[in-house]
This record gives C-alpha cells, sequence and structure tokens, in this order.
C-alpha cells in the first residue's frame, strides 16, 4: 500500500482550499456586481436599496445572501488555509510566493468585509464605524490622515459611502482575485518542482527504505 505521509495530506489539503477561495472569490465579485446595478451609495439611500434588493428585484435576496455568504466563508477559508499551511510547513522559502499571497489574500478578505460595515448604512454598521474611526485616528502619525482617507474629509456621511464602496468593489475584490490566483498558481508550481524533484534525487525516506532493504538482503545472503 502506498505510504501518504501527514505532511502530503496537508499540501494536498491547501491545494483544494485555494480551489475553494479562488471559486469564493469569483462568486463574491459575481454577486457584488450584480448587485451594484441596483444598490445606490448614498448615506440616505443604501439602506433602501438594499431593502428594494432583498424584497422587490427578481433573486434580489438570493444575490445578496450569496454575496454575504461568499464573503465571510472566504475570510473563513482563508483563515483555516493558513493554518493548513503553516502545519504543513508551507512557510519554508520554497512555497514563499503561495505563503505571502495566502496572508495578503487573508488580509484583502477582512477588508473586504471591514469596509462593507458602512455600505449598508444602518444603525449598528454607522455606530461600529464611528468607534473603529476614533481607534484608527488614534494612530501615532498617521491616524489623522487615515481617518480623511477613508472619511473623505473627516465627517462620516456620503463621501465616505462612497469612498469605503469604491475600496471595497474596485481595490480590494480586484486585489483578492489576483491575490488568489497568485496563491493556487504558487501551490500547483511548487508541487509540480516537487514532483520533479522526488523522481531526480530520492528523500530521506526513500533513501532509508532502501539501505533497509540493501541491509535485509546481504542478512539472507550470509
Ligand atoms: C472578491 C470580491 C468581494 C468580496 C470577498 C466581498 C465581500 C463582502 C462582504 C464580506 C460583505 C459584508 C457582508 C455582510 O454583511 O456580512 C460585502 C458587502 C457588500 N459588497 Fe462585497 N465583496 C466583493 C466584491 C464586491 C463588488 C465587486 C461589489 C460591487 C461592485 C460589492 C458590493 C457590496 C455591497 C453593496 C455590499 C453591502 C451589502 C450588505 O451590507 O449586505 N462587493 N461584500
Amino acid at each position: 500500500m502506498k505510504n501518504i505521509s501527514y505532511e502530503f495530506v496537508l499540501r494536498r489539503l491547501s491545494t483544494v482550499l485555494s480551489v475553494a477561495i479562488i471559486s469564493l472569490s469569483v462568486m463574491a465579485a459575481v454577486t457584488g456586481i450584480l448587485l451594484s446595478f441596483y444598490y445606490e451609495p448614498v448615506a440616505g439611500r443604501a439602506y433602501q436599496s438594499l431593502n428594494w434588493i432583498n424584497t422587490e428585484i427578481a433573486n434580489g435576496a438570493l444575490i445578496h445572501s450569496i454575496h454575504d455568504l461568499a464573503g465571510n466563508a472566504l475570510i473563513v477559508t482563508a483563515l483555516i488555509q493558513i493554518v493548513v499551511m503553516f502545519l504543513g510547513r508551507q512557510f519554508r522559502s520554497s512555497w514563499l510566493t503561495a505563503w505571502i499571497s495566502g496572508i495578503l489574500l487573508t488580509l484583502s478578505a477582512i477588508g473586504l468585509s471591514w469596509t462593507a460595515m458602512l455600505l449598508d448604512w444602518s444603525q449598528i454598521g454607522y455606530w461600529r464605524f464611528r468607534i473603529e474611526l476614533s481607534t484608527i485616528e488614534a494612530i501615532p502619525l498617521i491616524g489623522g490622515s487615515l481617518r480623511n482617507i477613508l472619511t473623505g474629509g473627516g465627517a462620516v456621511n456620503t463621501t465616505t459611502v462612497a469612498h469605503l464602496y469604491t475600496i471595497h468593489s474596485y481595490l480590494l475584490s480586484v486585489g483578492a482575485i489576483v491575490l488568489a490566483i497568485i496563491h493556487l498558481w504558487g501551490l500547483l508550481q511548487q508541487e509540480k518542482e516537487m514532483k520533479g524533484a522526488t523522481v531526480e534525487t530520492p528523500t530521506a525516506a526513500v533513501k532509508l527504505e532502501r539501505s533497509q532493504q540493501e541491509r535485509n538482503f546481504s542478512q539472507t545472503l550470509s
């Protein structure tokens, strides 16, 4: 029977997870684009427009739910991926592309969820954003500038919704998809290289097995 190592299982699992990550990113991006046909990034109108999508547009509630689900599932999957890659020791320099892109992808997924906080212009979103904004503002040196970039002047209003919407739907979503592609490519590329290396130079386990076989053979001869 083939001897399957723990590291091999973890490596395969991380490849499967990276396919799930790409699928979730594409699903979130496609449903996000569909939402944008009716969503209005305006302080007073955002809540009503999402309500309108949920109740009046054909399959609107389904598309909205898929977007929310895919976006949140992406965060969970990306975090699991980091743990699986860590246990599989894929943080080593040979796996660097997949490791770094995986970490950046996880950060973008969290960023996408964070920038969506104000997009529905609900009471919870508004007050949560105000509280988190005051924490950002307290960062030494760059706090004030960060607040201005995020809000577009300081106050939380339509400009803020527009800024967060642009960061969410153009910058971070494109970034997440590009990173998901690089992540899968990095994993597949490294798998291919490892396969080649196993054929040319036997691993320590294979070497040990061979030397044991040779020893057994010489014992039976003597
Ligand atoms: C990789 C792509 C994307 C990911 C991972 C993503 C993720 C998310 C997440 C996690 C939320 C918050 C869901 C919640 O309420 O729990 C959200 C909300 C939202 N996203 Fe995206 N998104 C993506 C792309 C887009 C794009 C391309 C658009 C529009 C052009 C968009 C528009 C929206 C809108 C309008 C909301 C607010 C809906 C709500 O509050 O329920 N998203 N997104």
